[in-house]
């Protein structure tokens, strides 16, 4: 099974974080010293796909401008002897080859995931990623999924257990473990009633999948909040071929969620050791019960 492409959708309005989001891209929030998005390209690169597919829309350029170069930039870091920073901004500007396409109308991730189709469609499998989710861990994500999809020959998604009260903000799996932490999936549900939920594994932003789906997104109607759902198009090929889920380890921040969006950028901050001391020693006063 041949992967090198990733599909990561960028187009959704971001009104869970507005205001910071009227004018600047969800995903270009920067979580420390980089945008989100960086975060999210450079898992897919760690996990071996070099080709990034983004579904934009017409606010979105500064997205595919932040991993192309910037010559007067350039230029003036240059004369100014400022050179670790130039290497810096060289280097985003060569981690992936970009591709763009626009998503005209906002009508869900699943729809986003369809405006790829010709893109991917001559692919044996290709990932997405959604660019609001980051993950840390020490094998990348999405490397975890392509794994399972190469030795098993089966689409994947990502799932990680989140507690009850929260199962109605996600697409929900239920399924039979068929080895540790891998399951068969039977059935899923977007953002069910937390006293309906089949189960606490919540599917998560990252997914191998063969073109198949597109048949199955394409019968799609507009389901949870009027959007083309990708957990729909998900339960056709679950009833069909078949769909694994894999429980993937490490940590997770949705950039869409204040407390987790802050959180990731004091986590990144905590990692820098020339930052860590002089971070905690800021925070400390703010915290005087802890
Ligand atoms: P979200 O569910 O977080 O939606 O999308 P959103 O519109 O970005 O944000 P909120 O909920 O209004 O705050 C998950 C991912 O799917 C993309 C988003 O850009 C995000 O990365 N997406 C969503 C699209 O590309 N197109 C869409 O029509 C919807």
């Amino acid at each position: 099974m041949k992967i090198r492409k990733v599909v990561i959708p960028v187009a959704g309005w971001g009104t869970r974080s507005l205001p910071a989001t009227k004018n600047i891209p969800k995903e270009m929030l920067p979580v420390y010293n980089k945008p989100g998005v960086q975060y999210v390209v450079e898992e897919a690169i760690r996990s071996g796909i070099q080709d990034i597919v983004f579904i934009t829309n017409r606010d979105k350029n500064v997205i595919e401008d932040h991993f192309d170069y910037n010559l007067q930039l350039e230029g003036v870091l240059e004369r100014a002897g400022k050179l670790e920073q130039l290497a810096q901004i060289r280097q985003v500007a060569e981690l992936a080859n970009c591709i763009s396409i626009r998503q005209k109308k906002q009508l869900g991730l699943g729809h986003a995931v369809l405006c790829a189709k010709d893109v991917v469609c001559a692919d044996d499998a290709f990932a997405i990623m959604v660019g609001d989710d980051l993950l840390f861990g020490m094998n990348p994500g999405v490397q975890q999924l392509l794994d399972v999809a190469r030795s098993e020959r089966l689409p994947v998604i990502g799932v990680m257990e989140v507690p009850q009260e929260k199962v109605n903000r996600y697409g929900i799996i239920s399924g039979e473990e068929v080895s540790p932490g891998i399951y068969r999936v039977n059935k899923l549900v977007e953002k069910p009633p937390v006293s309906e939920a089949p189960s606490r594994l919540a599917i998560i932003g990252r997914y191998v999948l063969t073109p198949e789906i597109f048949g199955h997104l394409e019968k799609v109607q507009p389901g949870h909040g009027g959007e083309i759902q990708l957990t729909d198009a998900l339960q056709g090929q679950a009833d069909g071929r078949g769909l694994l889920a894999v429980k993937i380890r490490g940590m997770r921040f949705d950039v869409g969620d204040w407390a987790e969006y802050l959180t990731a950028n004091i986590y990144f901050a905590l990692q820098d050791e020339e930052l860590r001391y002089d971070l905690i020693g800021h925070l400390k006063p703010l915290l005087p019960w802890a």
